[in-house]
């Protein structure tokens, strides 16, 4: 690891952490912020697993701004769960700036959260077609005028977080890193994908290195971190200062300690599947105990998660997909558990 890459790297668990009290030698590995997956519960697992900062969801400024309950419920920050960093996204500076005062002002201490990250990534038509996510890649004067008036107006750092550009004709990553820093950024993530891509084709590592070499402040890489080798892959080809995971963690939050095993140079930890399984098990309960009564469904995709590659795992799927409550969701996991072991 060079000197810049140390330095970048405890600069950003500085900022991460706060006051820059335990610092690692290694770079900080996070947890992506993930609709519908990294709720208070996952947030939890996954920092008992060794991540070293998690985001909120994304969460709309203008529902915040008009006290929607259910936004607000998605900002509820549990001290097992930090640090934290609480995503929003939104268009209007004005509004972004607002927002951030009150949240501060009414419904979170700057004790309690590490970041406010503003969501300049999302692909999805619904937040696109509504000027939000990714499409502000499309107007970067009016995304740094968004940064700027957020950080203006809060107590934490501000980050943001983007990607490659809008599709291959208007690959932007570079100028947009350059904007979000002299607005004020403190660190920035970069998905090394076009919106157009979505999901598709391979993150450019390439393209995470040009942005880490254009802007002083730290760069977080992200896109296709599965494990420890694609990790150190990440950090050599990049030279970033941090590692951000969505999909990889999804079943498995164990990859944080996978990788921080690595990078402190021992052995990577690899879970069994009992291990697993046990995961999955206390996943569940920990979820509906947080959510109440039918929320035993949206772990069914957590289920699968956990289970994939395992021999059974269709049937036990198709028998997830149909069960009806908590308890029986539990039983089918553990007869499953159960069989496995005696195998
Ligand atoms: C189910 C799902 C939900 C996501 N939700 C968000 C989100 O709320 N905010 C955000 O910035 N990115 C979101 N993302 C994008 C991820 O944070 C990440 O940038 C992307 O998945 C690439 O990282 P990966 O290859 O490690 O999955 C989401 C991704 C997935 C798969």
């Amino acid at each position: 690891m060079t000197a810049r890459f140390c330095e970048k790297s405890r600069e950003l668990f500085s900022i991460l952490k706060k006051g820059g009290e335990g610092q690692k030698p290694r770079p900080p590995v996070l947890l992506a912020p993930m609709a519908g997956i990294t709720d208070s519960v996952f947030r939890r697992m996954c920092i008992r697993e060794g991540c070293d900062f998690t985001f909120t969801e994304m969460v709309s400024a203008s529902g915040l701004h008009f006290n929607n309950k259910k936004t607000r419920d998605l900002i509820s920050i549990d001290p097992a769960e930090t640090p934290c960093g609480i995503q929003l996204f939104g268009h209007d500076p004005a509004l972004m700036a607002d927002t951030v005062k009150r949240l501060f002002e009414t419904l979170v201490s700057p004790d309690e959260i590490s970041s406010v990250d503003i969501n300049m990534g999302c692909p999805a038509p619904k937040i696109t077609s509504n000027c939000d996510g990714s499409s502000l890649m499309r107007d970067p004067l009016l995304a740094g005028r968004i940064v700027e008036a957020a950080v203006k107006a809060s107590p934490v750092p501000i980050s943001v977080k983007f990607r490659k550009g809008w599709d291959d004709a208007s690959v932007n990553a570079v100028e947009f890193a350059r904007v979000m820093e002299q607005s004020g950024a403190a660190f920035l993530s970069v998905h090394g994908r076009t919106r157009m891509q979505m999901y598709s084709g391979a993150a450019d590592r390439e393209l995470i290195a040009e942005v880490v070499a254009a802007v002083s402040v730290p760069v977080v890489g992200n896109g296709d971190i599965f494990s420890a080798d694609s990790a150190v892959d990440m950090l050599e080809k990049t030279g970033c200062a941090g590692l951000m995971i969505a999909r990889g963690a999804q079943g498995n939050p164990f990859v944080f300690r996978e990788i921080a095993a690595r990078l402190d140079g021992k052995t990577p930890f690899v879970p069994t599947e009992s291990e697993r399984l046990g995961a999955a098990l206390a996943h569940i309960t920990e979820y509906c105990r947080d959510h109440g009564g039918g929320s035993f469904v949206d772990m069914r995709k957590h289920i699968a998660w956990y289970t994939k590659g395992m021999y059974g795992s269709t049937e036990l799927r198709r028998q997830v997909n149909s069960c009806r409550d908590e308890n029986e969701l539990v039983s089918l996991v553990r007869a499953f558990m159960d069989a496995r072991e005696v195998l």
